[in-house]
């Protein structure tokens, strides 16, 4: 049944900001309050003014209604923003590393951490002992957390497997939790070039990788991308490269992993292979970051990641102002552990004086860039013909989504269409 909203407040539609609002008068991102939002099919199909709906349909209440075959609610003045997609999650892993707090706080580096039987290792053996029932729930619980928080759409890598089989069950985990009504759908991405497991060599675990997972992954047929820790220390650029290469010719779409604790040349590998997104990206010069944006590649920042591990991140502003597209995500895996974009926004706003409307496009519009929607329909901005996937606020000012980091700003979520109130 259609569904219309009257009385939205203040409206981020994105829907003629191309690549970066604060470029634009601020008018052209967002619509004055008044407008009434018709749904139909799950996807937008008008907005209008609420005065005429109202007098069109004589509805002059505030409580939701069925008239005419058509559910009528007033959103009541609340500013309203698009569904927020988070571009970078390792959603579906057990097992705990509370401990490596104080090894960080002794001084032990990340690599350190890794060596003492801790990082992607500890939590591989902890996911490899869990059954995929058991998989699916912690996944589906960690999903009712971000939607809480207003995903709407995520990426979902595996990479806590580290063997063909446990690599095909995260991503098929990964994409049954995107199935599921009333949740996130997802994008799943393989990432078993994350670490190499301990009885092998990385030469060794990268022929694996290419004669063994890459083709059962690619047979699988559920993952759209593959991914790629280029890192000092973990993936070489010569391993990514031919990692990358082989899983693009396996149909696979290519993000990375680079520059997290150091510049190890994988900006340059990232745009010479023009792969849709390179992560983290914290220590990468700015001439490789504008080869990046020269050849396309978008620039997925992950602030909490540096905030939980207590590092330093890059100046932000800097981003804006040599106009690089970036996008922010929650990286959410066993080291930091938030589901959060508002978070997020408040990390970029609060803390980094970032203009709240660019942090917003990045976890919307933007983001949609690197992660679409499984529909293939426009997501990430309120037009006519996209996903009607939005969040309404509990305030008149659409700012307040990047001001409320310790619980949901959101009234409500909708998904697809459907109304979920918080
Ligand atoms: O993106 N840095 C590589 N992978 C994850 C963290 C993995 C882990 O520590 O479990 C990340 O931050
Ligand atoms: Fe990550």
């Amino acid at each position: 049944m259609p569904t219309l909203l009257v009385d939205a407040g203040p409206m981020v539609h994105f829907e003629t900001t191309m690549s970066h609002p604060s470029n634009a008068p601020i008018e052209e991102s967002i619509s004055a309050g008044g407008l009434a939002i018709l749904i139909e099919d799950g996807l937008i199909a008008k907005t209008q003014s609420s005065q005429e709906v109202r007098e069109e349909y004589s509805y002059y209440g505030n409580e939701p209604i069925l008239l005419d075959d058509l559910n009528i609610q007033s959103l009541g003045g609340k500013a309203v923003i698009p569904g927020l997609i988070d571009s970078h999650s390792h959603l579906v892993w057990a097992g705990d590393r509370s401990q490596e707090v104080r090894w960080r706080q002794e001084g032990k580096t990340y690599t350190e951490i890794s060596q003492m039987g801790g990082g992607i290792s500890h939590t591989t053996s902890a996911t490899r002992a869990t059954t995929k029932d058991e998989l699916y729930r912690l996944g589906y619980s960690r999903m009712r957390s971000a939607l809480r928080s207003g995903t709407t759409h995520m990426e979902v890598k595996s990479g806590y497997g580290l063997d063909t089989e446990t690599e095909l069950k995260l991503i098929e985990v990964g994409h049954m939790l995107g199935e599921i009504q009333h949740l996130p759908t997802t994008d799943c991405t393989w990432l078993g070039a994350h670490d190499a497991p301990s009885h092998l060599s990385m030469d060794e675990y990268v022929e694996e990788l290419l004669s063994q997972q890459l083709p059962a992954v690619a047979e699988q047929g559920l993952a759209r991308s593959a991914d790629v820790f280029c890192e000092p220390g973990w993936f070489s650029v010569e391993h990514s490269e031919v990692l990358l290469k082989e899983s693009r010719a396996s149909g696979l779409s290519l993000r990375m992993h680079i520059d997290e604790f150091s510049n190890g040349g994988g900006g340059d590998l990232a745009a010479e292979l023009k792969v849709d997104t390179a992560d983290h990206s914290y220590h990468t010069p700015m001439d490789t970051r504008l080869d990046m944006q020269q050849a396309g590649v978008i620039t997925g920042f992950l602030p909490g990641t540096p905030y939980a591990m207590g590092d330093a991140w890059p100046s932000m502003n800097a981003m804006v102002e040599h106009g690089i597209d970036f996008t922010l995500a929650t990286d959410f895996n066993p080291n930091c552990q938030t589901l959060s974009l508002p978070f997020m926004g408040s990390l970029m706003v609060q803390r980094c004086g970032m203009n709240p409307l660019d942090a917003l496009f990045a976890v919307t519009a933007q983001a949609a860039r690197s992660t679409p929607h499984p529909s293939g329909n426009l997501h990430g901005r309120l037009s006519v013909g996209a996903v009607a996937n939005f969040n309404v606020l509990d305030s008149p000012h659409w700012e307040s989504w990047a001001l409320q980091p310790s619980h949901t700003p959101f009234h409500s979520t909708v998904l697809e269409g459907k109304v979920l109130v918080h």
